[in-house]
């Protein structure tokens, strides 16, 4: 299977939401996190937009080994200098350059003609590319662009040195069909698009940031980027641990292989969530706190019986160590006789309708239901207990 390259962009995207501003040494922390769990990219930060945004850049790219170490720069010369001066002592440094293609920023933003995106795309490509091997070059809202002036602007960017073009949907306005058909087509309308690697960077204000993402796969994308738990502008990035494990629950449907250690992805979640302070939604995909928990009987019967009835992939493949068969109001029979069991009060058969009926009426009234419950419901509804 083709491998694909995972780029993260956690401390530089995801640490642009309100909110979510990490300090030096979190960051680090977190980069070492993320290059323990095998990221082939770390995006460290934006080297121009702060003092501290350049030190941090510094920190990670002297102290984080295995990735490549990125720094984002706009199309402008003092940016790109930052960019290379931040990255002075990696061992394998990245220099990211981006600039709008789309007419809504050319005209509101930007107030400049396509020739003169052409020629800035141009400039700033090369000058970065004077500086370091590894170059990637983002036409910012790509997906709002015109098709045909998007793939003079990337045929612009490899002719000056990109070595990677990434593709964002800066807004979040693209869809699965649209995206995949758009790499596609770039692959196969852009001179020089097959000899460097696509990406895509995909933003989630309508949901759809990991479908368009994986559909990016489908149309030749070979680098995904993303942020754990999904953090990042407005309505956050695509999730880094829910593509991953798309790749892996599905590859039959990607045909690509992701070099991230699974097991890691529920730690550095929490590490992140630990850093910010920002809980992660309990249903959030792979990582919430329900992800593996279960309380309808129907469901905890199923799973009693064969854990594939109700799981895709296994708690332990990403590191999950919490809760799975949670009783409520929902739960069966089966689960709260498996639980007493566990707790060591076995109960007699002729007492079991009794205890059954007095757990549900306390779950009628408590959400979760506690070891400490089912002990009180033993003791005053089991005769020999
Ligand atoms: O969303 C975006 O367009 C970006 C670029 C800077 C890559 O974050
Ligand atoms: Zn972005």
């Amino acid at each position: 299977m083709e491998p694909i390259k995972i780029f993260d962009t956690t401390l530089r995207d995801g640490e642009q939401a309100p909110g979510f501003t990490m300090r030096m040494g979190e960051k680090l922390q977190l980069a070492k996190a993320l290059a323990s769990m095998g990221v082939d990219v770390i995006e460290a930060g934006f080297p121009a937009a702060s003092p501290d945004d350049f030190r941090a850049v510094q920190t990670i790219a002297d102290g984080v080994a295995g990735p490549t170490i990125a720094a984002l720069a706009r199309c402008h010369s003092s940016d790109i200098d930052a960019a290379r001066d931040a990255l002075a002592n990696c061992k394998k440094p990245r220099i990211h350059v981006f600039l709008a293609t789309s007419a809504i920023h050319r005209e509101h933003k930007l107030k400049l003609a396509k020739d003169e995106i052409l020629t800035r795309t141009r400039i700033g490509v090369a000058r970065a590319r004077s500086y370091c091997a590894d170059v990637e070059f983002s036409p910012e809202d790509a997906s709002r662009t015109e098709r045909d002036f998007l793939g003079q602007v990337i045929d612009e960017a490899i002719r000056a040195g990109a070595t990677t073009i990434n593709i964002p949907d800066t807004v979040g306005y693209t869809t699965p069909q649209e995206f995949e058909d758009l790499f596609r087509w770039i692959g196969e309308h852009v001179p020089g698009a097959r000899e460097i690697t696509l990406s895509a960077h995909c933003h989630d204000d309508l949901g759809l940031a990991v479908a368009n993402s994986l559909a990016a796969i489908r149309g030749g994308a070979r680098q995904v980027e993303c942020t754990l738990n999904g953090i990042g502008e407005r309505a956050g990035n695509a999730a880094l641990e829910e593509i991953v494990m798309a790749l892996n629950v599905r590859p039959e449907e990607y045909g690509v292989t992701s070099a991230i250690d699974t097991k890691r992805l529920v730690a550095a979640s929490r590490l992140l969530s630990r850093i910010t302070g920002i809980p992660v939604p309990p249903n959030k995909a792979i990582v919430g706190k329900n992800a593996f928990a279960h309380e309808a009987g129907i469901h905890q019967h199923g799973m009693l019986e064969h854990a594939s009835t109700y799981e895709i992939m296994t708690p332990e493949s990403v590191g999950f160590d919490g809760e799975r068969f949670v009783l409520g109001k929902h739960s069966g029979r089966h689960a709260l006789k498996s639980r007493l069991n566990e707790l060591g009060h076995g109960v007699a058969d002729e007492d079991f309708d009794a205890v059954f009926a007095a757990f549900k009426e306390l779950a009628d009234r408590k959400r979760e239901i506690l070891d400490a419950d089912l002990e009180v419901l033993v003791v005053s509804n089991a005769s020999g207990a």
